[in-house]
C-alpha cells in the first residue's frame, strides 16, 4: 500500500443542515498525481476545501500525518498544504507580484519578513506559469487566463508537499491547459510533490492522473489507475452520458467520446 500523509476518515461535510459529502475515505497517494472527477455540484470543491482545512467536518476527519487538521496550527497546515480554491478572490487593486508574494505568508516570521528564501520561490513561480512579464500588473486587469495562472503561481510559491487544485484550468485556451497540466506533472516527477487537482476533461484526467477518484453525489463511485477507472459504464453511471471508450492515439489512455451530437429530429416520412 502507497502511503499518505493527507487522509480523509469517514468524513462529512454538510452546508447548515444540507449534506453535500457523505462518509466519505479518500487516501491520497504521496508523491502521485490524483485527479478527482465528477458533475457539477457533487461535492469536489466541498471536499478539496475540507482537506485544505477550509472547512470543517460534521463529523470524521482529514489526517495530516495521522493527526487530525482541526488540532494542528494553522501555519504547520498552510507550510504543508496549499489549496488554490475554484474561485478566488483577489484583495482589490494588488499586483501580480504582491499577490504571489503572499502565498510566502506561511514561511515568514515577524522578525524576518522577507528573505533570499521568499524571493526565489516567487520568481521561480512566477516564471514556471509564464507570469514573470504581467509582475507588476493589477490582477485585476488580467484576462481570465492571465489571472488563473497567477493562482496557480501564488499556490507554487507557498512549496508545499501537497498542493490541492480546483480545476486549475479552467479559463485557460487549449495549449496553456496542456501547460499547467505538464507543469504539475513536472513539479511531481521533479520536486516529489503529491498533487490534489479537480478537472472536468476525463480525458485530460486519463492522461494526467495517476489515481483517479470518480465522485457522484458525495460519494466517491469508483478510484484507481485512470484504465482501471474511465469505462463507457463508469461514464454512464456518473455523467449519464453515453459515449464510446478508446485508447487516446498519442498516451494509450483512455479517451472518451461522447455518443452523437443532437442533428434534429427525424421527420415522420423519413425524408
Ligand atoms: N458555501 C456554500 N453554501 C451552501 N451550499 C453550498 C456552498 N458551496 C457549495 N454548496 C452546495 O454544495 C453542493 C456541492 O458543491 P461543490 O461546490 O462542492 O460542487 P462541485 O462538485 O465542486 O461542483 P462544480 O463542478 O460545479 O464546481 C452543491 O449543491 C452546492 O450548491
Ligand atoms: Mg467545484
Amino acid at each position: 500500500m502507497t502511503d499518505a500523509r493527507l487522509t480523509a476518515r469517514a468524513l462529512t461535510l454538510a452546508y447548515e443542515d444540507r449534506t453535500v459529502v457523505d462518509g466519505l475515505d479518500l487516501a491520497v497517494p504521496d508523491g502521485e498525481v490524483t485527479v478527482i472527477v465528477g458533475p457539477n455540484a457533487c461535492g469536489k470543491s466541498t471536499l478539496l476545501r475540507a482537506l485544505g482545512r477550509l472547512l470543517k467536518p460534521v463529523s470524521g476527519a482529514v489526517l495530516l500525518d495521522g493527526r487530525e487538521l482541526a488540532s494542528l496550527p494553522t501555519r504547520r497546515i498552510a507550510r504543508a498544504v496549499g489549496l488554490l480554491p475554484q474561485s478566488p478572490v483577489a484583495p482589490e487593486a494588488i499586483t501580480v507580484a504582491d499577490l504571489v508574494a503572499r502565498g510566502r505568508q506561511p514561511h515568514q516570521r515577524w522578525w524576518q519578513q522577507w528573505s533570499e528564501d521568499d524571493e526565489r520561490a516567487v520568481t521561480d513561480a512566477l516564471e514556471r506559469t509564464g507570469t514573470a512579464a504581467l509582475a507588476d500588473r493589477p490582477v485585476d486587469e488580467l484576462s481570465g487566463g492571465q489571472r488563473q495562472r497567477v493562482w496557480i503561481a501564488m499556490a507554487l510559491a507557498q512549496e508545499t508537499d501537497l498542493l490541492l487544485l480546483d480545476e486549475p484550468t479552467t479559463y485557460l485556451d487549449i495549449a496553456h491547459q496542456v501547460e499547467v497540466l505538464d507543469l504539475v506533472r513536472r513539479l511531481n516527477h521533479e520536486r516529489g510533490r503529491t498533487v490534489v487537482a479537480v478537472l472536468h476533461d476525463l480525458n485530460q484526467a486519463a492522461r494526467y492522473a495517476d489515481h483517479l477518484v470518480a465522485m457522484k453525489a458525495g460519494h466517491v463511485v469508483a478510484r484507481g489507475r485512470p484504465a482501471e477507472v474511465i469505462t463507457a459504464g463508469l461514464v454512464r453511471e456518473v455523467f449519464g452520458l453515453e459515449s464510446v471508450v478508446v485508447p487516446d492515439p498519442v498516451t494509450g489512455s483512455p479517451l472518451v467520446v461522447p455518443g452523437k451530437p443532437w442533428a434534429g429530429e427525424p421527420s415522420p416520412s423519413g425524408v
